[in-house]
């Protein structure tokens, strides 16, 4: 997206010191005291949770990342070249990750009729009402997954939002009452692209960036950086390997699903060495799930019984599948856009079968990867952008005292190398903290964050903007002629 910038030098161990900075240390104290490291489904936690994005928003940040990434060879051991990476799929927002290739070349996703998708085994916590399954699988002892991304399956919370998009085709099939599968997937595509540009961007980048940018209803989006030049759209590196990274410290350590399956059995459970205890279920631990099902959201797996997702704990303005607990906050908030990530992150399970303990840090893994792709520096991309570049004292500073040390020794430690030059990774986090009261991204995160999506979806030759940039969503919906992440779970529910 910057290709006239020079990329940014740092050295590996400066790198590893400052994703040591960006971790909770909080968790390890409750360990020690025996404490739970989370808070119940009834208490809130204002240090760490954003009011202002349910914590659902995560996942779909995660599930529309997979939509438009591909990356079949994800390893920081292989040569690592921004423009050798190829995306194997289509970087368009068309769902190819629920459609695959369509029925004709992949008629295992489908029924025999052509049109509905298949679904797996219904995993429901209200037999009689509800109707929630899992994602469908083989009957291999590991029960893959049949998906169009096997990363869809990678936890829990995303296994079961793929499944609701295969439940939302299958409703659209039945609501417009014709064999036309390609009139359902636009409907499908069209509504989901609605969202993504009208519900989930002004919650993650803020609301100056999103009318700077998307202007209007998004006809004519102002775009001045990031240019395919009549290529094929292309997912230009600062997207996938910095800004749109911001999700990775939106996640919770630990949710809650519905209203019967709150806590993690056992809610006592080795983590990282020690015994740790939960009072949701947490979204990693290393705990075997062949042993233990119960124990975490960890994916590639059959999902439990029960464990059906009722979304009005993670989208607002869902019709919830019976009444939630006494007290419960509901939805579950979403944690901070800020410079630090959850526990869990920093012990990944390992599907790679790589015992590297690098590769199981999810902080470290963000920063080496950038600079290995030769990533500009924050402020050299704010300074393009003709946006005043944050102070290595905004940058380096922090409300925490603690973190303020760590982070000003990392300077004295490592001399030279973050001054005027900070990770675009963390610059952007750190510019939501003090620009977006780490509530939402700031103008350079969420710049590029709004100018890659529009573009995708305006340089898509099917997508509404292309075809029908006056289009309005025609699905049932709480305000007319508006779609939203709400709209799409009360209309498949319905
Ligand atoms: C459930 C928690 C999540 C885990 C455990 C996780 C883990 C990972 C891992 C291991 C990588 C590869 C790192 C590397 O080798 O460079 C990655 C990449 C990535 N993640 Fe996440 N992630 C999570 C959630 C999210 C969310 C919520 C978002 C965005 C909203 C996101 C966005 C990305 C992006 C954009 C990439 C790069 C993809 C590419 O280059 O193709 N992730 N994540």
């Amino acid at each position: 997206m910057f290709r006239n910038l020079p990329s940014a030098a740092f050295t590996e161990a400066a790198l590893v010191d400052l994703a040591k900075t960006m971790f909770q240390g909080e968790f390890a104290e409750k360990i020690k005291d025996h404490e739970p490291v989370d808070v119940a489904l009834n208490e809130r936690e204002p240090e760490d949770e954003n009011p202002a994005i349910p914590a659902g928003f995560t996942y779909f940040g995660q599930f529309l990342d997979h939509d438009i990434t591909f990356d079949p060879a994800s390893s920081l051991d292989r040569f690592n070249d921004p423009n050798a990476l190829q995306d194997f799929r289509t970087p368009r927002l068309d769902l190819d990750s629920v459609y695959g290739s369509g029925p004709a070349d992949q008629p295992f996703l489908y029924d025999d009729d052509e049109l509905h998708m298949l679904l797996g085994t219904d995993k429901d916590f209200d037999k009689a009402r509800n109707k929630r399954p899992d994602l469908p699988r083989n009957n291999a002892s590991i029960r893959r997954a049949l998906l169009g991304d096997k990363r869809n399956d990678e936890n829990l919370i995303v296994s079961q939002l793929h499944t609701t998009f295969l439940r939302f085709h299958n409703k659209v099939v039945d609501t417009l009452g014709t064999r036309d599968f390609e009139l359902c997937q636009q409907t499908v595509r069209w509504h989901y692209q609605w969202i993504v540009l009208h519900d989930f961007l002004p919650r993650i980048i803020g609301q100056e960036t999103y009318e700077r940018v998307i202007v209007g209803r998004g006809e004519k989006p102002v775009i001045r950086f990031y240019n395919p030049q009549g290529r094929y759209a292309f997912i230009p590196v600062e997207f996938s390997v910095a800004a749109y990274r911001y999700g990775h410290t939106m996640v919770r350590p630990s949710y809650s699903l519905n209203r019967i399956v709150t806590k993690a059995r056992p809610d006592e459970q080795p983590f990282n060495g020690k015994m740790a205890k939960f009072n949701r279920i947490p979204i990693f631990s290393l705990t075997d799930v062949a042993q233990e099902p119960l124990a975490n959201l960890n994916g590639f797996r059959e999902l439990p019984d029960f464990w059906s997702i009722d979304w009005a704990f993670f989208f607002d303005g869902v019709a919830p599948d019976g009444a939630p607990p006494p007290g419960a906050i509901l939805p579950q908030p979403s944690y901070k856009l800020d410079t630090l990530l959850v526990d869990p992150l920093t012990s990944l399970p390992d599907h790679q079968r790589e015992p590297i303990k690098i590769r199981r840090a999810l902080a470290a893994l963000n920063l080496l990867r950038g600079w290995r792709l030769g990533l500009p520096s924050g402020q050299a991309v704010a300074r393009h952008m003709e946006m005043e570049a944050l102070s290595d004292e905004q940058l380096f500073d922090s409300e925490d005292a603690d973190r303020k040390e760590a982070r000003g020794k990392l300077l004295i430690d490592h001399p030279g190398i973050f001054n005027g030059n900070a990770p675009l990774w963390f610059y952007i986090l750190r510019e939501a903290e003090i620009a977006g009261n780490s509530q939402h991204l700031g103008p350079v995160g969420g710049t590029i964050i709004a100018e890659v999506i529009a573009g995708l979806i305006r340089e898509d030759r099917h997508s509404f903007l292309a075809q029908w940039p006056k289009w309005r969503p025609t699905l049932p919906s709480a305000v007319a002629g508006h779609f939203t992440m709400a709209d799409l779970i009360n209309f498949t529910n319905g």
